[in-house]
């Protein structure tokens, strides 16, 4: 995508979803749980469609009556599992298709990213056929009108012997056989692919977010029942292939592609659907991603600890075997076609420390293109940029995937840039301050729970309060550090954000060192 238009998609991206995120909280932001939110629209698909079948009749006769009797006499709970099964569905198709558009806008879909944007596009084929043929099943007008159109569709392939459209000439010669054969499709074939490939969607993926917070849950779930209640599901009049069929009440979500059979023809329509899904699974390569070095690993300074492992997002490293002879059990391995190169497993490993002497500072794993030891360099440089600065001192360290960095050195800011904000040692926090490099450490990143490399934040944040291995050391005064996860806020707000940080060190004064013990973290 052209850098302005891509540019210009990111800042609207990013203005609505903060507008989301004032009214939801950033925890409850949908745009940052859409893949969960379509998963759990799943399942309230699978549990409404689990009681609709109890009293679903899949017989030709006995569909359209089933159906009725759901939504007029049992309104109550029947009518309203109907109408969630059909508004759960259409909501995952707006989250899928804002959950397409997202990954792309922000660029996570090409690299070594392809696997998961490409095992998508099938996902893509699996959901619509679902909702198309739940909607057959009814036997009312529409599915009607759902039945002829798909058929011709289906006839211009070489799949069946007999045309399928003959099924659908009279009331009398759609069968029976012939309806069940959709049910079993709606209700089991299409559902069980469809969890394969979910799957295999999240492969190569480490702790894919699945389950969208419990509140986000509770209140789509709690809108989508007064909806359900406000405005049932109904059916339309029953099916009569004696007369015309109608498309009121149409469906845009599932059936968006019906109208240009109406207008087209039908190998018209498989050529735009074809072109189409050929089209966005190339997309990772057009153009292709100019991928960074992957992570390696120097494993005279690798003991094994496997922090790396826990943290690296896209399961690029493992613990193999030693082989070298050293006394540890296990080494860390890279994968390099898995490698994002993000650096977070550099920020992890406990070697990583600029408090050892520079000619030891290699780590067990480092990224070559921004070693560690080129951040310590930076880090110096940036600490001489503020010796001259009268007012109290901020190192800035910022995340060059989720931060606009040109807006932040066009201010004169002290930054040094890091491919992810995790890809950060902790222990960098704790040499600025106690070398009183800086008098206070600031550190920008993607939104919470958006972050570019999915984990960084939150292993960020982890680190910070002492919850994750490697921890920011107790000995760091924690009003000395600061974080600001604005993503790709204005240059107005990151500078406000770091003049905030900088009044409150001035009014704490020079850092006093409270113990002279040294060390690494
Ligand atoms: C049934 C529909 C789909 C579901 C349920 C789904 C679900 C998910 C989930 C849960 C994640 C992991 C999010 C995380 O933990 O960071 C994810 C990632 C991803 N999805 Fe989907 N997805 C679907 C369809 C698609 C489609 C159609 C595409 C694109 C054509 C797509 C592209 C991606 C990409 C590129 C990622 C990886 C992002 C990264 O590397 O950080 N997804 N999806
Ligand atoms: S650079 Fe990132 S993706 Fe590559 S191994 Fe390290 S943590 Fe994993
Ligand atoms: S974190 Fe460092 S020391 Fe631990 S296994 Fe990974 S590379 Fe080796």
């Amino acid at each position: 995508m052209p850098s302005r238009i891509r540019l210009g998609s990111l800042w609207l991206l990013s203005r609505i979803e903060k507008g989301f995120s004032a009214f939801f909280t950033p925890a409850w932001n949908p745009f940052y749980h859409l893949g969960a939110l379509t998963i759990f629209f799943f399942w309230v698909v699978l549990v409404t469609g689990i009681y609709v079948f109890v009293f679903f009749s899949t017989s030709v006769a006995g569909a359209y009556p089933s159906v009725e009797y759901l939504t007029h006499d049992q309104w109550y709970l029947g009518g309203v599992m109907r109408s969630l099964h059909r508004y759960a569905s259409d909501a995952a198709i707006v989250t899928i298709g804002l959950h397409i558009a997202k990954e792309f806008i922000m660029d996570r879909h090409r690299g070594v990213r392809w696997f998961s944007w490409f095992t998508g596009v099938p996902l893509l084929w699996m959901v619509f056929p679902l909702g198309i043929t739940g909607y057959w099943l009814v036997w009312d007008q529409l599915a009607q009108y759902v039945a002829v159109a798909s058929s011709e569709l289906l006839d211009v392939l070489p799949i069946f012997s007999e045309p399928m459209a003959r099924n659908f000439l009279t009331n009398a010669s759609v069968s029976d056989r012939f309806f069940t054969l959709m049910a079993f499709l709606h209700l089991l074939g299409l559902p069980i692919f469809l969890l394969f490939g979910i799957w295999f969607h999240l492969l190569r993926i480490s702790r894919p977010k699945v389950n969208p917070p419990p509140g986000l849950a509770i209140g789509t779930l709690a809108a989508l029942t007064v909806l359900a209640l406000v405005k049932p599901a109904i059916s339309m009049g029953p099916a009569d292939l004696g007369h015309e069929p109608v498309r009121l009440g149409f469906d845009w979500f599932y059936l968006l592609a019906y109208p240009l059979l109406d207008r087209g023809s039908p190998a018209l329509v498989w050529a735009v659907l074809l072109g189409s899904s050929t089209l966005i699974s190339l997309a990772p390569w057009l153009p292709p991603l100019r991928r960074k070095p992957a992570a390696v690993v120097s494993l005279p300074n690798c003991n094994g600890c496997g922090r790396c492992v826990a943290d690296c997002p896209y399961n690029a490293v493992s613990l193999q075997p030693r082989t070298d002879g050293l006394a540890y059990e296990a080494e860390a391995v890279v994968t390099p076609d898995l490698c994002t190169a993000c650096g977070i497993c550099a920020g992890a490993c406990p070697t990583s420390t600029p408090l050892r002497r520079k000619s030891e500072l290699v780590p067990g794993i480092d990224l070559p293109g921004l070693p560690i030891r080129t951040l310590r360099d930076w880090t110096l440089a940036a600490a001489v940029q503020l010796a001259s600065d009268t007012r109290a001192r901020v190192l800035v360290y910022a995340c060059a995937s989720g931060v606009n960095l040109t807006a932040l050195r066009n201010n004169g800011a002290a930054v040094v840039e890091l491919r992810c904000i995790a890809q950060l040692p902790p222990a960098f926090i704790d040499f600025v301050i106690s070398r009183r490099h800086a008098d206070g450490v600031l550190l920008l990143g993607c939104r919470q729970n958006d972050c570019h490399f999915r984990l960084g934040v939150q292993w960020t944040d982890e680190r910070l309060a002492g919850k994750r291995d490697p921890y920011l050391r107790g000995r760091v005064p924690r009003e000395r550090v600061a974080t600001c996860w604005g993503g790709q806020v204005t240059r107005a707000e990151i500078m406000h954000a770091i003049e905030a940080f900088r009044t409150r060190l001035g009014k704490l004064g020079p850092y006093q060192r409270e113990s002279p013990a040294g060390g690494e973290s």
